[in-house]
């Protein structure tokens, strides 16, 4: 692939609309890639109409051919540009909840969508964000933007524009940096050509607060690689996975730094990464008498346990830190699977490729 330069600008999102803003918008009408933040997570924009500019996301993402983009627009009734309202007509009731904001609904596709938008399905999955540079940049290049995570396919999504140039600094024209992403999880995608809906990806809007205004809700997140192909493509691909092979402990803080402890004191010399929260962290310090940890642990604290929004917004930010030191393994804490939890917990057990264990309570 040929190596382009990366031109980023630094916008503040309390008055994004600056000449440097309109000049990536007006390349991303005019063809190229665009990497901008949005509540949930960094994303990599190309106009949806634009069939060229699209395949070139895959392209540049390293993305399976089949797995469908978001269309992003600036307003819920622009939605319509793009899709058709579902047979139930529930949609209007949830953009009136949750947009602008971080919820993806699948709808049936409006016929002028490009296949490759929709990875040729009879769908299209599209939101309205909230984040104030994601609405300018969308209103300034007048086009509905497909735009997935801005990172390299299967790796952990960027929260912050550094972790948009670390994956793809020279394949896309323009990063807009606007700082470190607000919610740090993704959007939750919601299908509503099902009938009761299906959450495919919990995310930002919790199946919670889905139930308030649907009733009913299926949530499909644990979905196998085996199997029958998935409605919602990206199910069957391993994501968020850090290079070092990761491992899921579960239980209460205590028994996870028992665990983390005796794996600590195992033969080997290689870094072992540390995903925990602050009481595990507090647990672990205790077992060694106060004491500080053995030099091999890399200690990432994600904040605490019963605050998932602080949990979601560290949790990309402290794998691709880990990642980083080149452990030989990341011992990751679980979560709650309640409110935002059950989106960072979806992310972990993707992470974990079924590496998950129960840590016994010490005596
Ligand atoms: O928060 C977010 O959603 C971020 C920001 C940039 O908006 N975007 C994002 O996009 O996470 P991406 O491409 O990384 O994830 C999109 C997910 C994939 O799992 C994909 O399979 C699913 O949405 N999806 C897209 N179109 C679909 C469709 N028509 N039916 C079912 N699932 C769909
Ligand atoms: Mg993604």
């Amino acid at each position: 692939m040929r190596r382009l330069h990366t031109r980023v600008v630094r916008v503040d999102p309390a008055s994004p609309d600056t000449p440097a803003l309109r000049e990536a918008a007006r390349a991303l009408a005019a063809g190229c890639l665009v990497a901008f933040p949005t509540e949930t997570v960094y994303g990599l924009g190309a106009d949806a109409f634009n069939e060229a500019a699209v395949r070139r996301i895959f392209e540049v993402k390293g993305r399976p051919p089949d797995n469908p983009l978001i269309v992003h627009v600036a307003l819920p009734e622009e939605a319509m540009r793009v899709a058709r309202p579902d047979a139930g007509g529930l949609w209007e009731a949830l953009a009136r909840r949750f947009w602008p904001g971080p919820l993806t609904l699948v709808l049936p596709y409006r016929p002028g969508l490009p296949a490759a938008t929709r990875a040729g399905l009879e769908t299209v999955a599209v939101r309205v964000p909230a984040h104030p540079v994601a609405q300018a940049l969308i209103r300034a290049a007048g086009c509905p933007v497909a735009a997935p995570s801005a990172n390299r396919s299967g790796r952990p999504s960027p929260s912050t524009a550094q972790h948009v140039l670390d994956d793809l600094e020279g394949r896309v024209e323009w990063l807009i940096d606007a700082g470190p992403a607000d919610v740090g999880v993704e959007s939750t995608v919601l299908d509503l050509t099902a009938d009761p809906p299906v959450v495919w990806r919990p995310g930002g809007v919790t199946l919670e607060a889905l139930r308030g205004v649907l009733g009913r809700v299926e949530a499909e997140p644990g979905q196998a690689a085996a199997g029958p192909p998935p409605p919602s493509p990206g199910l069957k691909y391993r994501h968020y996975a850090p290079r070092a092979p990761l491992v899921l402990l579960e239980g209460s803080p205590r028994a996870v730094a028992a665990e983390i402890r005796r794996r600590l004191a195992e033969p080997g010399r290689g870094r072992v990464g540390l995903l925990v929260t602050e009481e595990t962290l507090e647990a672990l310090e205790q077992a060694y008498q106060g004491g500080s940890l053995p030099g091999r642990a890399a200690p990432f604290c994600v904040g605490r346990r019963r605050e998932p929004e602080t949990v979601a917004r560290s949790l990309f930010e402290g794998l691709r830190t880990l990642d980083r030191l080149q452990p030989c393994v990341i011992l990751a804490e679980a979560v709650e699977p309640s409110g935002l939890g059950l989106a960072v917990d979806n992310r972990l057990r993707k992470a974990a490729a079924g590496q998950v264990v129960h840590c016994a309570e010490p005596p």
